[in-house]
C-alpha cells in the first residue's frame, strides 16, 4: 500500500483540474485493502476513485481519496461457447477490451477506448454503442467499507439501469470494488445496429471480424470525442433524459426530427446532445470551459479552467434546455466538493 499526503489529482481526473488531496491511498491487493479498513485507516470524508474519467473536482479535496492497483484476468470458468474472466478493478478498461477482443472473444468491442478502469464499468455501467457493461459483468466482487468484508454481488444484486447500479445509490460509498467477473462469448456474436456502425463497416466491403469492429468503434469515437490527453473532458457530462410518451408526442410535433430512442414502459429517451446543439451551445464557451464543438453532450477545459467554470456552463446548459424544451438533464458526471 502507498500512502501520500497533500497529493497531486492532476493524474488522476481526466478534466485536468489542478487539484490536491489532503491523503492519498493507493493499494494493489484486496488483502491489502481489508488490512487498512480492518486497521481503521478509513476516516471521513473519503473517496474512492477509477480512472477519474467521470469526476468533476470543484475545488482540493480535503479528505482521505482511495484507489485501486488491484490488477490481474483470471479465467474462473470456461465451455465451448464461453469464458468467465475475473479482472481486477484497476485494470484499464480499454486494456481489457484490447486483451480480450485480442484473445477472439466477443462481448467487449462496442465498449472499446471508454475511458477508466474496470471497477467503474461495474459501478457506472458504462455503454456505448448499444451495449452496456451489464450486459457481460456475472458478479461484483466489493469489499464493505466499515467492516473490511467481503461480499459478492450476482449481476441481478447490482440493480442495473442505465449508468445506474446500487453502487451509486443505496450503497454509495459504502463498497469498494476490487474484482468484476465478466461473461465473453467464443462465438460470434456483433451488435451493429447503433448509428453509423454497420455503415462504416459496409464501407469495408467484407465481412467484418472482430478486431474490425473495434477498429471502428475507436475511429468513430475519436471522430466525435475530445481525446483527454489532448483537451480536459469527461466524456458525456449529462446523462440522455427519460421522459414520458405523452411529453414526448408533445416535443415531436413541435420538433418532427427530434432524435429518440423507446425506452420501455411507456418511456422514451432523447439524445441531450441534440437538445443542446438546438438551443445553439455547441462549441460555444464561457471563458475556457466549453461545449465540444463536434459532441454537444461533452464540455471541455481547454487550458486553465476550474471546475466551477464547468459548473457554470453546465448550469447555463441545463437552464437553456428546460427552458426552450421543458426537459431537464441531469449530469452524468459526478461534482465533488
Ligand atoms: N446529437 C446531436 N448533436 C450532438 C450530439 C448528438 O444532434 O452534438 C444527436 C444525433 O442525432 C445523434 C444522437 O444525438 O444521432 C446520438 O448521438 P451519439 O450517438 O453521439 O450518442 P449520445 O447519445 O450523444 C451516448 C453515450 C456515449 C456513447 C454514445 C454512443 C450517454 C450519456 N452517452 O451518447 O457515452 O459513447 O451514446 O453509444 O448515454 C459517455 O458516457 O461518456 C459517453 C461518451
Amino acid at each position: 500500500m502507498t500512502e501520500y499526503t497533500d497529493y497531486s489529482l492532476l493524474p488522476h481526473n481526466t478534466f485536468k483540474m489542478d487539484v490536491k488531496a489532503a491523503r492519498f491511498v493507493e493499494y494493489a491487493s484486496e488483502e491489502e485493502l481489508t488490512a487498512f479498513l480492518s486497521s481503521g485507516g478509513l476516516a471521513s470524508p473519503y473517496l474512492h476513485i477509477g480512472g477519474g474519467s467521470n469526476l468533476l473536482f470543484l475545488s482540493d479535496y480535503p479528505g482521505l481519496v482511495l484507489h485501486s492497483a488491484v490488477k490481474g484476468v483470471e479465467t474462473v470458468a470456461e465451455t465451448d461457447g464461453w469464458i468467465e474472466l475475473r479482472v481486477g478493478a484497476g485494470m484499464v478498461w480499454d486494456d481489457f477490451v484490447d486483451y480480450v477482443v485480442g484473445k477472439g472473444w466477443y462481448g467487449a468491442e462496442n465498449l472499446s477506448l471508454i475511458p477508466g478502469e474496470v471497477g467503474a464499468s461495474a459501478v457506472q455501467n458504462i455503454g456505448a454503442y448499444g451495449v452496456e457493461a451489464k450486459d457481460l459483468i456475472v458478479s461484483v466482487d466489493a469489499v464493505e467499507a466499515a467492516t473490511g468484508r467481503h461480499r459478492r454481488f450476482s449481476n441481478g444484486e447490482c440493480g442495473y439501469a442505465y449508468r445506474d447500479s446500487i453502487f451509486k445509490k443505496e450503497l454509495k460509498g459504502r463498497y469498494f470494488v476490487t474484482h468484476v467477473t465478466y461473461r465473453l462469448s467464443k462465438l460470434p456474436v456483433f451488435h451493429l445496429d447503433y448509428g453509423n456502425v454497420r455503415a462504416e463497416l459496409e464501407k469495408e466491403g467484407k465481412e467484418p471480424t472482430l478486431p474490425d469492429v473495434r477498429r471502428i468503434i475507436i475511429s468513430i469515437r475519436r471522430s466525435k470525442l475530445p481525446d483527454p490527453e489532448v483537451t480536459g473532458n469527461a466524456g458525456s457530462f449529462f446523462m440522455n433524459p427519460v421522459v414520458s410518451e405523452s411529453q414526448f408526442r408533445i416535443l415531436q410535433a413541435e420538433y418532427p426530427d427530434i432524435p429518440h430512442y423507446l425506452a420501455g414502459e411507456g418511456k422514451v429517451k432523447i439524445p441531450a446532445g441534440w437538445l443542446i446543439e438546438r438551443c445553439g451551445w455547441k462549441g460555444k464557451a464561457l471563458g475556457t470551459a466549453a461545449v465540444h464543438d463536434r459532441q454537444a453532450l461533452v464540455l471541455v477545459n481547454r487550458g486553465g479552467a476550474t471546475g466551477r467554470d464547468v459548473l457554470r456552463l453546465s448550469e447555463k446548459v441545463v437552464c437553456s434546455v428546460r427552458e426552450k424544451f421543458g426537459v431537464e438533464i441531469f449530469p452524468e458526471v459526478n461534482v465533488i466538493g
